[in-house]
């Protein structure tokens, strides 16, 4: 509604009869009225609502209204002759549906720590931080979806509950049932099951009949990382697609990635102006940058090289073969190239089993992307098509072919070079906005020892 208000306000139409809803952010009082201040979420400017004593309810409730209480407010939206606003409402009526108790409300009118406001997750939206950083990630959510629509992608709605563990890295968790006949997912489904880590296996399945698709849903990893960068539960964004190797997959990644920052740089403004401001200094450059530039491209070797040549900075000695530690990654992107760079060919014995292996044998036609602030925000690679070469690297992994007999027909059954990757959602969101933890930047963060609504 008070987006829809601002919007009006642009085309000049003021002077008309309005009712909004929303909660008062603060309240003050004068001789002879009182200036409400009142904000419904749907932007993150509030609206000034000048009560005046004659109102009915004035002695009443009006004078007793603080922040977090719920009000319906009609009047006549006119000009504002202050400075700070272009507009206030004057109203004829202050209905009170909800009151909130000062002495308890925990949103009082100073800022809060986002550490505290964790505390609260259940009434941390109702701040303008965590307010912005939702709608900037519902429209983040939506200029994916139009990327990839637009693109004649196919959606496909991966399962959650599996019994493939995609990164093979035995970081699932186990899903059981309660009730005395189901106790564990065996007896259950017939074999054991977990939650996803990935969609991508089974995108691989629609992309060999589909052409070129996306699941974008939650994943789950029961890694101890408790890091700003490391969710339990988290969103990704995972295309594949047919007929594509590894340099049309980074093309689509950095398509991707320009697209949903040159939309939000757009269309949310007004909340990363905030973040600019308070969160981020140089944020709005950033992202301009992001859009405009070229991405850096590097191999994995010449990575490492740069790597080697920096003495007493890194915790983790570098060297050929080690999988890139986050202060690596970092070093790069904000150091080295001060840009998003893409890393490719990374040694196979630190990749998963689906990569294609290389002619040199060593290396599989993998692509990590880096960016300032997060280091990697997607991770992606060029598919192993060949049943052989497939088959020699899962057992190698330690993996049971028989179990990945689906996957494997895939390869017998009209191959074809594919390729594809995961943008981790949350990081995304977190670049965007330039809030330092990823904790903020999800609704309801779960991570190890905290989950708590
Ligand atoms: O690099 P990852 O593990 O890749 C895959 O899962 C592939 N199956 C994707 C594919 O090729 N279809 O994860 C992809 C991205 C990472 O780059 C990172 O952005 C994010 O997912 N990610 C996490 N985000 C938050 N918390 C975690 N614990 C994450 N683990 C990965
Ligand atoms: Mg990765």
């Amino acid at each position: 509604m008070l987006k829809r208000i601002h919007k009006i306000l642009l085309q000049k139409k003021t002077d008309s009869r309005v009712t909004i809803q929303g909660w008062i952010r603060t309240r003050r009082d004068t001789g002879s009225f009182s200036f409400l201040e009142v904000n419904d979420g749907s932007c993150l400017a509030n609206l000034q609502v000048i009560a005046d004593k004659k109102l009915a309810n004035y002695e009443q409730e009006i004078i007793k209204l603080s922040a977090g209480c719920s009000v319906v407010v009609t009047g006549d939206l006119k000009h504002s002759p202050a400075k700070g606003q272009d507009v206030e409402l004057h109203a004829e009526s202050v209905q009170v549906l909800g009151w909130a108790e000062p002495e308890t409300y925990p949103l009082q009118k100073k800022r809060h720590s986002l550490e505290f406001l964790r505390t609260i997750s259940h009434l941390r939206p109702r701040t303008n931080a965590l307010g912005a950083v939702t709608r900037v990630r519902s429209r983040l959510s939506f200029a994916v979806s139009s990327f990839f629509q637009e693109r004649d992608f196919v959606q496909v709605h991966t399962p959650i509950i599996t019994t493939s563990d995609c990164e093979g890295a035995g970081e699932m968790f186990q899903v059981s049932a309660t009730g005395e006949k189901n106790k564990n997912s065996e007896q259950f489904f017939g074999s054991q099951a977990g939650l996803t880590v990935s969609g991508q296996l089974q995108a691989e399945v629609y992309a060999l009949a589909l052409g070129q698709v996306y699941t974008f849903g939650p994943t789950f990893r029961a890694e101890n990382s408790n890091t700003s960068r490391h969710l339990a539960e988290f969103w990704m964004i995972e295309p594949e697609m047919a007929f594509c190797d590894l340099a049309c997959n980074m093309e689509l990644a950095t398509e991707l990635l320009k697209f949903v920052l040159q939309d939000v740089l757009e269309n949310c403004s007004e909340d990363l102006a905030l973040f600019d401001k308070f969160i981020e200094k140089g944020l709005l450059k950033k992202l301009q940058n992001v859009v405009e530039k070229d991405f850096v491209h590097i191999t994995y070797s010449a990575a490492v090289e740069e790597l080697s040549n920096v003495v007493d900075t890194f915790e983790y000695p570098v060297k050929w073969g080690i999988d890139l530690q986050s202060e690596h990654e970092r070093y790069l992107t904000e150091e080295v190239y001060k840009c998003p760079v893409i890393v490719t060919d990374y040694p196979a014995s630190i990749k998963p089993f689906y990569m294609r292996l290389s002619d040199d044998g060593t290396t599989v036609a993998a692509m990590d992307i880096l960016v300032p602030g997060i280091g990697e925000l997607v991770g992606g690679s060029q598919r192993e098509e060949r049943l052989d070469v497939l088959m020699q690297r899962m057992v190698a992994a330690g993996i049971d072919t028989k179990e990945y007999d689906w996957y494997l027909d895939l390869r017998r059954y009209g191959t074809v070079p594919h390729a594809g990757f995961g943008l981790g959602f949350e990081r995304l969101v977190q670049f965007a906005t330039g809030m330092s933890n990823i904790r903020e930047v999800i609704p309801f963060p779960r991570t190890p020892g905290f989950a708590p609504c």
